[in-house]
């Protein structure tokens, strides 16, 4: 059967790097290209962790294309308080061959949906949404050809992660996503930060198992060491909130998700203490058509099943 092809758009810190190896071990799905955007680290930066993440995942090797560096209108800040200063824990991880492909992540994003069949290609974004943006103000006929577009993005039906109101990605180009929201595809689904949460969190026994695994479960838990750090302190314990894996298994392994749900959403991009936050009209009070899926609750066995498997953990 002919695998069903995905685009990965991706700030590539560490917990996109455990989604794309995830991504590309699964024989269901063909990754036919990663485009880099700024978010976790600069967009150059979260290419090469992204070339970093071929080389252990040590299966094909798509291309890797530079997209926008800039958010649309705001400053790029950055998440080096989560990820390290390289995105990847700042223990050392680079790539030892692979370099990023020629030719402009957005342009290659949209030659791809117009060179195959409507309907054919997923987009799975990974961090602020500045590439869909641009693409869709390019081309919008064109993106109007995606499959679905599934995003780790929003505080789901939770609380935020960088503001109480705000999730990181959607906060860090809240422009870029209520151009996104707003533009009407037919499968937009948010996966939220709380799907990511309690008993979805890897805790100190699949960290362990994933670790002592390979040396990509080596990589997977190791680059995400600033995070582990940060969870051990706050919680007392090790914990790895997982938001783009949790994201990646929502979109490739739709039985673990437990509650996803379509409703009218707004994207705030007042300045204030509510930019960047995701307002979900739950109770549809406003009447206005549902634009958006809310993906707020995976299985966590079913998750955790889906990242053993991919991740080839026995
Ligand atoms: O809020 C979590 C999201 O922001 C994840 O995608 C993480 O990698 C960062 O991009
Ligand atoms: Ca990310």
């Amino acid at each position: 059967m002919e695998r069903q092809k995905i685009i990965i758009d991706t700030d590539c810190g560490s917990d996109d790097a455990m989604a794309i190896a995830m991504a590309l071990r699964d024989p269901n799905y063909e990754v036919i290209m990663c485009t880099a955007v700024a978010g976790n680290v600069r967009m150059k930066q979260a290419a090469i962790n992204t070339l970093t993440t071929l080389e252990y995942a040590n299966t094909y090797y798509p291309p890797v294309y530079e997209g926008c560096d800039e958010p649309l209108t705001r400053d790029w800040v950055g998440a080096a308080e989560t990820h390290g200063y390289d995105g990847m824990g700042d223990i050392g991880y680079v790539p030892k061959r692979l370099k990023v492909s020629e030719g402009n992540g957005v342009l290659k994003m949209l030659e791809a949906l117009d060179n195959n069949p409507d309907k054919s290609i997923d987009i799975i974004a990974l961090g602020p949404l500045t590439n869909i943006a641009v693409a869709l103000r390019l081309m919008p006929e064109t993106m109007k050809k995606v499959r679905r577009l599934v995003v780790m993005g929003t505080a789901g039906l939770g609380t935020g992660n960088v503001t109480p109101l705000a999730e990181f990605n959607i906060w860090q180009d809240a422009e870029a996503a209520k151009a996104v929201t707003k533009f009407g595809f037919d499968n937009l689904i948010y996966v939220g930060w709380d799907a990511c949460l309690l008993d979805a969190m890897l805790n100190k026994d699949d960290i362990q198992r994933i670790r002592e695994s390979s040396e990509l479960g080596k990589m997977c838990i190791d680059s995400n060491c600033v995070l582990l750090n940060m969870n051990t302190e706050r919680f007392g314990d090790k914990f790895l909130d997982m938001a783009d894996p949790a994201a990646m298994a929502a979109a490739l392994y739709p039985e673990c998700i437990d509650k996803c749900d379509k409703y009218y959403c707004e994207v705030d991009t007042n300045d204030g203490p509510s930019y960047g936050a995701v307002i979900v009209d739950y109770y549809h009070f406003s009447g206005k058509k549902e634009n958006a899926y809310i993906c707020s609750r995976l299985k966590a066995d079913k998750f955790k099943e889906y990242i053993f498997k991919t991740l080839g953990v026995e």
